[in-house]
């Protein structure tokens, strides 16, 4: 044994020993895994969905320290638009039926379909448009960080940047 230490027993059975859990995420693998912790609280999620044919369908579900949780809603039709997430990273799950989402890369386009529980990890810079294309309604969470300030649109045959959006945060109330 190359250290002087040992440890007898198992340490995992002292949980005063043990670090407290962090109060927010901070990487990648945690900001997922935030959103699965909430995906799979189905019933505080499913109370607070509305769906809106008029219109897209957003609430903010929690901030913390440089990040945002929001909670969007999809009827059979409705689309994102080709879009980026400016200085954002994101990681979208799609808590309830499907989505299609389309990522956009110079002189390529690249299709997935999403059904609820898949996961989508993007960082600054992706390129993509995200529709339901099912003919039931769909749910999504979307957590940014930073939280989402601009959502520059794009044309969707030559992927050029087309004008900027304010991002949901400043287009709706936060209802929460
Ligand atoms: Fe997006």
């Amino acid at each position: 044994m190359n250290s002087d230490v040992q440890i007898a027993g198992d340490p995992l059975a002292l949980p005063h020993l043990m670090p407290p859990p962090p109060a927010h995420p901070a990487t990648v693998a945690e900001f997922a895994g935030l959103s699965r912790a909430v995906a799979a609280d189905r019933a505080a999620w499913s109370r607070l969905v509305r769906y809106d044919a008029t219109s897209r369908w957003y609430r903010r579900l929690r901030t913390g320290p440089g990040y945002e949780v929001w909670l969007l809603s999809w009827v059979p039709g409705q689309g994102s638009g080709l879009h980026d997430h400016g200085r954002s990273s994101g990681v979208l799950t799609v808590l309830h039926g499907e989505l299609t989402e389309t990522h956009r890369t110079p002189g390529k386009a690249v299709r997935r379909r999403l059904a609820a529980g898949d996961q989508r990890v993007f960082a600054p810079g992706h390129v993509h448009e995200v529709v339901n294309d099912s003919l039931e309604p769909a749910v999504s969470l979307h957590v940014y960080f930073p939280g989402l300030t601009e959502m520059p649109f794009h044309d969707r045959h030559t992927g050029g940047a087309l004008h900027n959006s304010p991002a949901p945060a400043r287009q709706y109330a936060p209802r929460d």
